[in-house]
Parts: structure tokens; C-alpha cells; sequence
């Protein structure tokens, strides 16, 4: 029995990690600024599963949210075995053109945040020899397209680092690079999703349960399905001209 903590874990892939965690018996913190959606989670897998589950509620872009969270990975009392950040969010508009407090929001939010629950938990897993570090990033990282990209580039790289870096004390680490995934993200940032053609859409639980299987095989990236492995190859080994074309539809 370990535990996981898990951001952004009422919606989207975070929900689905939560779930998929539960049904294998750990016990969870579950960490989201929505205090009623975060109870309704933990009361559901509590009652269904039989496990512990604290809610922390926290805005991870402010220094509060984010030190509160920081707290609880290095609980010495309710060790954390499993981070899995997760909580993310993108808005609309290229960056030269959108306003740059709100770009300062989501370098907090995408780096910022991931980063010093990462440093936490390297050292404290560190000191445990034992751990897993689940950085979700996107297939976006493989492409250059505005800070969202760059900031998922950044974690990959960290990730890649990391997992060889602390393999010998027993930590690993993975970078999460889906492609498109059904969640309330592109709703939520307002994007008009009717372009993406329907076999580029994945779904939340493969895509949770592909990253867990890659964990397990020690693998520093994760991309989940087939098609998505060859788009990466792709991505990396076609010109950039078609490269950035075919990106434009969609983050
Ligand atoms: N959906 C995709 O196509 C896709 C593809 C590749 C990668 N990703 C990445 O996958 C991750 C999860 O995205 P998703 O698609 O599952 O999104 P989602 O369905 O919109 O869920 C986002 C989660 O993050 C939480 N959250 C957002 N802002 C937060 C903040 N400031 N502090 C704390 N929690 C916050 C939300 O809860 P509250 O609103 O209550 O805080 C929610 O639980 C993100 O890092 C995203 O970049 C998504």
C-alpha cells in the first residue's frame, strides 16, 4: 500500500490517475482550488475502494497553494510514494499578443509549481531510496508552438535528467506526453476543438493506465497509443516547416 499525490484530480487526466490508483489500493491526496469537487472525488473512491484520501485544497500559481502542497509531499508522518503532477490548464492566443501577467500564470502553473513539488519530492524520496514522479506533460513539448509547448519541452527535459540522475537511489521519474486527450481542457480554455479530426482524440483512462505500464518498464517518456509513437517519431525526423503546419491545429 503507497501514496499518491495527485493535482489537478477532479477533472481530465488527473480524475483519471485517481481513479485508476484507487482501484489498485493506494491510499490518495487529492489537490485542486475546487473544495465541493475535491470532497465529492474522495468520498466516491473512499466508499468504492475502501482507501484514505485527503483533500487539500490549493491554487497551486499562488505561493500559499503551492508551499501547502510542498508540506504534504514531504510529510514524514503520510509519506507521499507517487507525485503525479498533473494540474494544468492553457489559454487562448500566441505569445507576443497575449497579456504577459497572464503568461506569468501559466509559467507558474505549467513550471513553476511542477518544479518545486518535484524538488520536494526528489528529496524526500531520496532520503527513502524509493519513489515515482510522474511530470504530465503533452506531445506538444515535441513541437515548437508558443510558451505552452516551451513549458512542456522544459518538463520533458527535466524528466529525461531526472530519471537517470536519481535512478541509482531508486527514485524514477516520467514525462506524460499525450496527444489529445477528451478532458474539460480545451472547453475550459475556450478552443474550438471541431478541426481536430476524430482518431487524434485519446481517452483518459488508456492513457493513465500507458503510464503506469511505462513507469513500471522505467521509462523516462510516455506516449501513449501507436499512432501518437509515430507522430513523435515523426515529429522529430520531418521538416520543421511540416512539422509546425500540421501542430497548428490544436494544442
Ligand atoms: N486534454 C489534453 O488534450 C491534454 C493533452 C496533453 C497534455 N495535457 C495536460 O494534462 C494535464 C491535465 O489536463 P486535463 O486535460 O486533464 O485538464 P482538465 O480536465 O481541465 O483538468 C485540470 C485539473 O487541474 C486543476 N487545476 C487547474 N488549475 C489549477 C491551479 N491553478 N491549481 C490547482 N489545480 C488546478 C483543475 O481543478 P480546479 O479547476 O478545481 O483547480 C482540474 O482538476 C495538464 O497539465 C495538461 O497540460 C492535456
Amino acid at each position: 500500500m503507497t501514496r499518491a499525490l495527485i493535482t489537478g484530480a477532479t477533472a481530465g487526466i488527473g480524475h483519471a490517475f485517481a481513479t485508476e490508483l484507487a482501484s489498485r489500493g493506494h491510499d490518495l491526496v487529492v489537490v485542486a482550488r475546487d473544495t465541493v469537487r475535491l470532497e465529492s472525488v474522495a468520498t466516491e473512491l473512499r466508499s468504492r475502494h475502501g482507501i484514505e484520501v485527503d483533500v487539500l485544497t490549493a491554487d497551486l500559481t499562488s505561493d500559499d497553494g503551492l508551499a501547502t502542497t510542498v508540506g504534504a509531499v514531504t510529510s514524514t508522518t503520510r509519506p507521499v510514494d507517487l507525485l503525479v503532477n498533473n494540474a494544468g490548464s492553457s489559454f487562448p492566443g500566441w505569445f507576443g499578443t497575449t497579456d504577459v501577467a497572464e503568461e506569468d500564470q501559466q509559467l507558474d502553473l505549467l513550471v513553476r509549481a511542477p518544479m518545486h513539488l518535484m524538488d520536494a519530492a526528489l528529496k524526500a524520496m531520496s532520503g527513502r531510496h524509493h519513489g515515482d514522479i510522474i511530470n504530465v506533460a503533452s506531445m506538444a513539448a515535441f513541437t515548437p508552438r508558443g510558451t505552452y509547448s516551451a513549458h512542456k519541452a522544459w518538463l520533458v527535459n527535466l524528466s529525461q535528467w531526472a530519471n537517470l540522475q536519481y535512478a541509482d537511489v531508486g527514485v524514477r521519474v516520467q514525462a506524460l506526453c499525450p496527444g489529445f486527450v477528451r478532458t474539460e481542457f480545451h472547453q475550459r480554455m475556450g478552443a474550438d476543438t471541431s478541426t481536430i479530426p476524430r482518431w487524434m482524440w485519446l481517452r483518459t483512462g488508456p492513457v493513465v493506465k500507458a503510464s503506469l505500464r511505462d513507469l513500471e518498464r522505467g521509462r523516462s517518456i510516455s506516449i501513449p497509443s501507436l499512432r501518437y509513437k509515430v507522430l513523435a517519431f515523426l515529429s522529430r525526423h520531418a521538416p520543421t516547416t511540416l512539422v509546425a503546419k500540421v501542430a497548428k491545429r490544436g494544442r
